[in-house]
């Protein structure tokens, strides 16, 4: 594996969780549904535990966890945009139209997110010894918790927009309620609704 490239993959992982943890405070200012709410404050604490293990993670491989590194600036810089564009949205005075804004700057946030700990398990698995068991350990209380977050996100976005159309909107959303935890199963949750 190229080391300069995994540094970068943990260092640019770790700002985009630090970055997550200021777009999920932003979303929450901008929630109105109960359900989301209490989704995103646990998102929120999960998030946080996150930058722990990352950070925990740099420092087993020997990294700098507050280098930032050209590629981190970006990440962060993508962060605070999304942050931003919550703030715009909130101050045009429609809430619900600021909600769905923040349920997808949490999608997009949590797609990366997502991304990021599929590879850092790929890595821990290409790895060995005292590395391997670092990034195994973090993957291993994150991983399911990633899958959450984004599937559960997605659907909250789609029924969000759906119902903001005037459409039949299912809520809290089916991924929701069968708890879904993988592609697979928010596909057939997509499809039973
Ligand atoms: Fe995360
Ligand atoms: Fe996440």
């Amino acid at each position: 594996m190229i080391q300069t490239q995994l540094k970068e993959l943990l260092l640019q992982s770790l700002v985009h969780e630090l970055g997550g943890v200021l777009v999920y405070r932003t979303a929450l200012e901008c929630v109105v549904n109960d359900d989301l709410r209490e989704e995103w404050e646990k998102y929120l604490a999960q998030t946080q535990k996150h930058v722990a293990l990352l950070t925990a993670a740099c420092q087993a491989l020997g990294l700098d966890p507050g280098e930032l590194t050209p590629g981190c600036q970006v990440v962060q810089h993508t962060g605070k945009s999304l942050v931003v564009a919550m703030k715009m949205a909130l101050a045009a005075g429609d809430p619900a139209a600021a909600q769905i804004v923040a349920c997808e700057a949490v999608m997009l946030a949590e797609t990366k997110d997502h991304a990021d700990w599929e590879l850092i398990g790929e890595c821990a698995k290409a790895l060995d010894g005292e590395a391997a068991a670092a990034l195994q350990t973090a993957y291993d209380e994150v991983e399911d918790q990633e899958d959450e977050h984004l599937y559960h996100t997605q659907g909250w976005c789609r029924e969000l927009w759906l119902q903001s159309l005037g459409l039949k909107a299912v809520l809290p959303p089916p991924e929701e309620k069968r708890d879904v935890k993988s592609a697979a199963e928010a596909q057939a949750a997509r499809e039973a609704r």
